[in-house]
C-alpha cells in the first residue's frame, strides 16, 4: 500500500499489448498494478506481467472464489484483492502467505475483517459509500486500520481521500481506462501515471 499512492485497477480487454502497458505503467514511474478477473484475458496477462517486469508488483483483483485464488496465487502474484467479505480467499492467500487486500463497505465488514488479522481493507465502493466523511468515521471507531478506497475516484477527488491519515493508497481505474487499453494510447497511461506519480 506504500508502493504508489494509486493503484490502477485495471481491466483487460482480448487482445491488449500488456508488455506496452507495463512498460507505459514504469515509464510514468507507477511499479503497481492490479489486474482484474473481469475478463477472459486477465489470467494470461497477470502471467505475462509477473514474467516481464519483476520490479512491478502485479495483483489480482475481483478473486471471489478459492479456485480464482489459488490460480493466481499459483501465477505469483504479489497481492490478491476481493471486492468484499469471501473467507476461501483469505484461507488460500493466508496459507500461501500471498498479502490480500480484502472488501468491506460497512463498519460491520471492516470489523470483521479486523477481527481476523486484517490490518488494511479496500474500501468499496468508496464514493457511493459515503467517501471521505465515512471513512473518518470509521477511522474513529477502528483506529488501527487503513483503508484502501476504490469506486469513483479521480484526479480530481484523490487528494481529499490520499489526505486522511488512514489512506496510504487509493485504487482506480481512471489511470488505465479499458478505452485507452482498446486504443493502445500508451502514451496518454503514461501520462495519466506521471500524474499518479506526482501525487
Ligand atoms: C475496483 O474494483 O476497485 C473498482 O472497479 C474501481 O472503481 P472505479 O472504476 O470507479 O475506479
Amino acid at each position: 500500500m506504500r508502493v504508489s499512492p494509486v493503484i490502477p485497477v485495471v481491466t483487460i480487454p482480448d487482445n491488449t499489448d500488456v508488455i506496452a502497458l507495463g512498460h507505459a505503467l514504469l515509464n510514468g514511474g507507477v511499479r503497481i498494478i492490479e489486474v482484474t478477473l473481469r475478463t477472459q484475458a486477465a489470467l494470461a496477462a497477470i502471467v505475462e506481467l509477473v514474467k516481464t517486469f519483476p520490479e512491478m508488483r502485479v495483483g489480482a483483483g475481483t478473486v471471489w472464489t478459492d479456485e480464482q485464488a489459488r490460480a493466481v496465487v499459483d501465477s505469483g502474484v504479489a497481492f490478491v484483492v476481493s471486492p468484499g467479505i469471501s473467507m476461501p480467499v483469505h484461507e488460500v492467500c493466508t496459507a500461501a502467505s500471498v498479502p490480500l487486500l480484502p472488501g468491506a463497505q460497512t463498519i460491520s465488514e471492516m470489523a470483521h475483517w479486523h477481527s481476523v488479522g486484517q490490518e488494511a481493507v479496500k474500501f468499496f465502493p468508496a464514493s457511493a459509500s459515503g467517501g471521505v466523511a465515512a471513512l473518518k468515521a470509521y477511522s474513529s471507531v477502528l483506529p488501527a486500520l487503513e483503508f484502501c478506497p476504490t469506486g469513483g475516484i479521480n484526479m480530481s477527488n484523490v487528494r481529499e481521500y490520499l489526505d486522511l491519515p488512514s489512506v496510504p493508497c487509493v485504487g482506480g481505474s481512471w489511470v488505465v481506462p479499458e478505452s485507452a487499453l482498446r486504443d493502445a494510447a500508451w502514451a496518454s497511461i503514461e501520462e495519466s501515471a506521471k500524474k499518479v506519480t506526482e501525487l
